[in-house]
């Protein structure tokens, strides 16, 4: 069982698995105020939809603590501003604009009380919002069992396991559901250009459990899918839109069309604070554009020639139409998406 926790508020402060390092080394990176959340979610220590998203709340709570000594008024206004520094870290993943919405509207209720009880009721706010996503990843995991055959051979890309989450993972999580069940599965997994969250995230936790796996380069996949040789593919979300369009890392686009293609399933797994039910399509979705140099450099050493030119979205989106199914915490939507997620908007 995965022991695997990326993050942890101790003592007043937030300690994240320091996700750029890994997997040479397991290490901690120590958040003592709001600004620290801020740059560990920009330069990607903590990454992954659900895991910013935890850390964004408790990047509320390292605010509160800075300006506890400030007069009410001033206090409010001071948590409010970081939010906006905390909330905008990153555009696309919806989870850290929803962690930190949900922050505020429990600042807003609580508004009249002391400021070291505001203090706490936050800080309970945010561990609330730690474990659920725990138990909402587990619950993912469960209603992913039933879309995984027995020896499935199963392709993922990026990494959507614990190291994103709080632990155990979404796509991951259904993999590793699999494996503990004794489903005899295989992993192929996406070394995923240009960061390597395949290579040196999905690679580590896959070790770690001793899934049996094999690590491929990107643009090995489509021939894997047209040879008959994965058997479902399974990866995570940044943003869901009403009519299921998904905002995911970039290159899931390319494997859901050849899995159209070739129909192989495709699979979203995600929990529902991924779904933006705010945007009716994809075309609303942000997609963050990342610097030049993590595409030419490769651990800080130049790779491509000075003078070059690069696009790097870091995210794409999958048209509803790509997508089999998006596995929630309660239970698998189908198409038609936009009947079905506002019938879940309207239940939520
Ligand atoms: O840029 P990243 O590493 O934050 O991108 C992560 C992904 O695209 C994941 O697939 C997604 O956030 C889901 S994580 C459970």
């Amino acid at each position: 069982m995965t022991s695997i926790q990326s993050l942890e508020f101790k003592d007043g402060k937030l300690y994240l698995i320091d996700q750029r390092k890994l997997p040479e080394k397991l290490s901690m990176f120590e958040c003592k105020e709001y600004k620290d959340v801020e740059f560990a979610i920009k330069d990607m220590i903590v990454r992954g939809a659900p895991a910013i998203g935890v850390a964004g709340a408790y990047g509320i709570v390292l605010a509160a603590k800075k300006f506890l000594d400030l007069p009410k008024e001033k206090f409010l206004e001071k948590i409010k501003e970081s939010a906006a520094i905390v909330g905008n870290a990153r555009p696309t993943a919806v989870n850290l604009m929803w962690a930190v919405r949900r922050m505020m509207n429990v600042l807003e209720v609580n508004r009249d009380r002391a400021n070291s009880e505001i203090y706490e009721i936050l800080l309970d706010e945010a561990k609330n919002i730690e474990k659920e996503d725990l138990e909402t990843n587990k619950a993912i995991a469960r209603y992913g069992n039933e879309i995984v055959p027995e020896g499935a051979t199963i392709l993922t890309h990026c990494n959507a396991g614990a190291l994103a989450t709080t632990g155990y993972g979404t796509a991951l999580g259904v993999i590793r559901e699999a494996h503990y069940m004794g489903k005899n599965i295989r992993v192929f997994a996406d070394e995923t250009r240009p960061r390597l969250q395949g290579a040196k995230l999905t690679a580590w936790e896959l070790v770690q459990e001793k899934i049996p796996a094999k690590l491929i380069p990107d643009s090995v996949a489509a021939v894997l899918i047209r040879d008959g040789k994965i058997d479902v593919i399974i990866v995570g979300a940044d943003r869901i839109a009403l009519n299921g369009d998904t905002a995911n890392k970039i290159g899931t686009f390319m494997l859901s069309q050849m899995a159209k293609d070739f129909k192989v399933p495709f699979y979203i797994a995600a929990p529902i604070s991924t779904i933006d039910f705010d945007i009716k399509s994809g075309k609303e979705i942000v997609i963050e554009e990342r610097a030049a140099t993590e595409v030419t450099h490769i651990n800080g050493v130049r790779i491509a020639p000075e003078g070059i030119d690069v696009y790097n979205p870091a995210f794409d989106v999958t048209p509803n139409e790509n997508i089999t199914g998006i596995i929630t915490e309660k239970g698998i939507m189908r198409p038609p998406y936009l009947e079905n997620l506002s019938k879940l908007k309207e239940r939520h």
